[in-house]
């Protein structure tokens, strides 16, 4: 049993730092204040001779003084912590990314080679490693002392955080949220190895299709590739290059392609329509799991990020070229406003 626990990635050391801090803060004014009163409840017990002749009746600058310090600590205290926070959810552009769907009771996590786990995570030393959460139940909270982070899995959206593990060994996860009977037991281990071994654990299951691989098959099984297709004859928005980029919404709007917005389109298609497109695609609540729209979304992003600039705003945006009736057609994704292009023009 040890007072503090381990510190195991980069945020730990920053966390601990604070707390301290705070932890001074209380114990220097819970100090001051105590002892005060037990000094001054001596000094001018009942019987005890002292000068009690001219009471103090008013001091304006003490009383600034002990509402201006505690206000500037207060503050400090709020912006030095506020600048973790909004450090510990924006991961970084080259962190990688494992997703993970909390349900009753069990963690399941599966890495973008395709590689599933449950209640272990298997992550490689010294990488910062961003976690895309949610849950296919009820509200669930993933929780990691040792690297001092914590954040809720939410049924129907995705939060995500990140960490980058600086010691190798085994550190304890939990589930922080009552979630019913086996809470207690939601919980299990991640495992941070030498980036070799990592590699290598990561490829001993080869049968397991890759999750943009998984993710195609189910594309073409659940009919998406119909319509989304290269050579689809209805009218709907490719999805090369998509990922990561402005999608102009109609009245003016832009939407990022990130995963909440792919999730969105899926089961909610009619909230967020492309511009110079009708609403036609049908929901897929209730019909599609959360593991395989992880699958899908990765499969998406396996079409592409990298377009010049975001797609849609300049001639130079990837433009995904079909073949139809033997001629080549250019399928612009974002039909210019106003007037929706039909492919068979
Ligand atoms: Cu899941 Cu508590």
């Amino acid at each position: 049993m040890s007072f503090f626990p381990q510190g195991a990635s980069t945020l730990a050391g920053k966390v601990d730092v604070l707390f301290l801090f705070v932890l001074a803060v209380c114990v220097f004014f819970s100090l001051l204040i105590c002892g005060s009163i037990i000094y001054f409840s001596i000094k001018y017990r009942e019987g005890h001779e002292v000068d009690r002749a001219k009471p103090p009746s008013g001091s304006p600058l003490l009383e600034l003084t002990w509402s201006g310090i505690p206000l500037l600590i207060s503050i400090g205290i709020f912006g030095w912590a506020a600048l973790l926070y909004v450090n510990e959810y924006q991961a970084p552009a080259d962190a990688m990314q494992i997703y993970v769907v909390g349900k009753q009771w069990m963690w399941k996590l599966q890495h973008p080679s395709g590689r599933r786990e449950i209640n272990n995570l298997h992550v490689p030393l010294g990488r910062p490693v961003k976690l895309l959460l949610t849950s296919q139940d009820v509200i669930h909270s993933f929780f990691v002392p040792a690297f001092r982070i914590k954040q809720d899995a939410l049924p129907g959206r995705y939060t995500s955080l990140w960490f980058q593990p600086t010691q190798l060994g085994q550190f304890h996860l939990f589930c922080a949220e009552y979630c019913g009977t086996n809470h207690s037991f939601m919980g299990g281990w991640i495992t941070v190895m030498r980036p070799a071994d990592y590699q290598r654990w990561l490829h001993e299951d080869e049968r397991k299709p890759s999750m943009a691989a998984a993710g195609e098959k189910l594309f073409l099984s659940y009919g998406c590739s119909g319509c989304h297709g290269l050579n689809s004859r209805v009218q709907a928005p490719p999805l090369e290059g998509v990922y990561g980029h402005q999608v102009p919404l109609d009245k003016k709007q832009f939407v990022v392609a990130d995963d909440a917005y792919i999730r969105d389109s899926i089961l909610l298609p009619e909230a967020q329509i492309v511009a110079g497109y009708r609403p036609i695609m049908p929901s897929y609540k209730g019909r599609i799991s959360e593991d395989e729209l992880l699958q899908i979304i990765e499969y998406i992003k396996s079409l592409g990020t990298t377009g010049a600039g975001p797609a849609g705003t300049s001639e130079n945006s990837r433009v995904p070229v079909a073949v139809q009736n033997g001629e080549e057609v250019k399928r612009n994704l974002f039909p210019a406003a106003g007037k929706a292009s039909s492919p068979k023009q």
